[in-house]
């Protein structure tokens, strides 16, 4: 079974596992796990921020973002079909009490004029936006890849209008990898981030949130509302902390992987895609003479398992799990059952 349904599925490592298995632990609601405290302590210094939080997962990081930066009534400003308001079960709404507004975007990305143009004037008939989310990777976007010059204009932007910034960073390892960049150089100037290590890195649980330490302080109240206290989470923590320091250096593996898999797309009859979109490790791919959930039947039937994310489209994710050589086998696959 070649499975690129997601970056989410992958399996610890030997290395992991031994990790996991010598962790040392005590209870994190006490602030006494040292597996904890030194994950939190290596995202911090990664990113270039005064502190972080582990959490479960990567919708109560965001969530928790988002409730820290808001109150009710307010606005904020998100990318146009970005995991947090499309995915999170309509989060923002229901803990934070705040509406979406989908800022008009291209692959996921916006600019400071879509900002300027969606802020409302200060009356009181008017929701005020007081956040804005960028999310780098973009997922549904097509796994881009922020330039940092539109990051500091979104940031600058902010600043100017007074405005709060969260980056939504599950794959904010790729961007930096793809790009050429440190994590700390995509995060600058950002109020917030959250990033998963159960995505591209290959743990099995966990994210983190990162900000300033007063921001991370107010955060960890809200976590504890929304059950995210831990008990021996260095159990956990130690997988998450293993990636961060292993798996970083190979993304670009993923990424090649990806390209490969898009230039092969590209050759088949009866698909369509845009190889110079595809950045990272995420491969969206429109299929024309078949429904997209027939053609991701017909390749489970061949032990080749791709998500169908519309009608026409498919979406193919590369991560640890695969290797150049599950990609060749995943192109053959495809050519035959299409033809
Ligand atoms: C961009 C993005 N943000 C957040 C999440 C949420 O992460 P989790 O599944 O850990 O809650 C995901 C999950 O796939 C994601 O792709």
């Amino acid at each position: 079974m070649i499975d690129l349904r997601s970056d989410t599925l992958t399996q610890p490592t030997e290395g992991m596992r031994r990790a996991i298995a010598a962790a040392a632990v005590g209870d994190d609601c006490y602030r006494e796990d040292p597996t904890v405290l030194a994950l939190e302590e290596a995202t911090a210094e990664i990113l270039g921020k005064e502190a972080a939080l582990y959490m479960p997962s990567g919708t109560m990081s965001n969530q928790v973002a988002i409730h820290t930066h808001t109150n009710p009534g307010d606005e904020i400003g998100v990318g146009e079909s970005c995991h947090l308001y499309m995915c999170e079960g309509g989060g923002p709404a229901v803990l934070s009490g705040v509406a979406c507004r989908e800022l008009p975007s291209d692959g996921g990305m916006f600019t400071g004029a879509a900002i300027r143009a969606a802020v409302r004037p200060n009356q009181v008939n008017f929701p005020q936006m007081t956040l804005v989310c960028v999310e780098n990777t973009t997922n549904q976007g097509g796994g881009r890849v922020w330039p940092l010059t539109q990051l500091k204009e979104i940031v600058d932007t902010c600043r100017e209008l007074g405005v709060a910034t969260h980056m939504d960073g599950a794959r904010i390892w790729n961007s930096a990898a793809a790009g050429g960049t440190t994590e700390a150089e995509i995060a600058a100037g950002f109020d917030s981030l959250s990033v998963c290590f159960s995505k591209g890195l290959g743990a099995p649980v966990g994210s983190a949130l990162a900000g300033s330490r007063a921001f991370i302080e107010r955060a960890t109240r809200f976590r504890r509302i929304c059950g995210g206290g831990m008990r021996q989470a260095g159990i956990i923590a130690a997988g998450a902390l293993y990636a961060l320091q292993n798996h970083r250096d190979r993304l670009q593996e993923d990424h090649t992987n990806a390209r490969a898999l898009a230039a092969g797309l590209a050759t088949i009859a009866g698909i369509e895609i845009d190889v110079h979109t595809v950045e990272t490790n995420l491969v969206f791919f429109e299929v024309t003479t078949m429904p997209a959930p027939a053609l991701e039947e017909k390749l489970a039937a061949n032990d080749i398992l791709i998500s169908a994310c519309s009608p026409a489209s498919l979406r193919a994710v590369t991560s640890l799990m695969v290797n150049a050589n599950d990609i060749r086998t995943v192109l053959a696959g495809i050519a035959t059952t299409m033809a």
